[in-house]
């Protein structure tokens, strides 16, 4: 089975992403800080085997267990909205 890493993964653009890539079969490892991204458009994904989520900030160092086949990156404030809240978020 092939493993994808999408990041941003409880987003809007990204939650597609691990609907899609789920339907296509994959191994899906979400990973979002929910900085502006919600639980609720991945939650229906939560209790399948093939669909892992990891509340991470993708800034900071990150692990990922195993090989990975694709990475698509993902994580980043969208909206004018959020952007002008949060340009430039700091590690701590
Ligand atoms: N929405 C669009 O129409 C559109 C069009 C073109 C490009 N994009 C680009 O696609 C990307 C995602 O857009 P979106 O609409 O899904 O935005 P979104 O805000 O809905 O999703 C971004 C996700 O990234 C997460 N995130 C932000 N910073 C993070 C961090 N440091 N670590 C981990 N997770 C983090 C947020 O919590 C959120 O879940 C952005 O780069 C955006 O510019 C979006």
């Amino acid at each position: 089975m092939k493993r994808i890493l999408i990041t941003g993964g409880a987003g809007f653009l990204g939650s597609h992403l691990c609907d899609r890539f789920i339907k296509e079969g994959y191994e899906v490892i979400a990973m979002d800080n929910l900085i502006t991204g919600d639980m609720k458009n991945i939650e229906h994904l939560m209790p399948l085997e093939q669909f892992h989520f990891y509340h991470d900030d993708v800034s900071k160092y990150i692990h990922v267990p195993g090989e990975l086949d694709y990475i698509l990156h993902f994580a980043s404030p969208a909206s004018p909205i959020d952007y002008l809240k949060i340009p430039i978020q700091h590690s701590r």
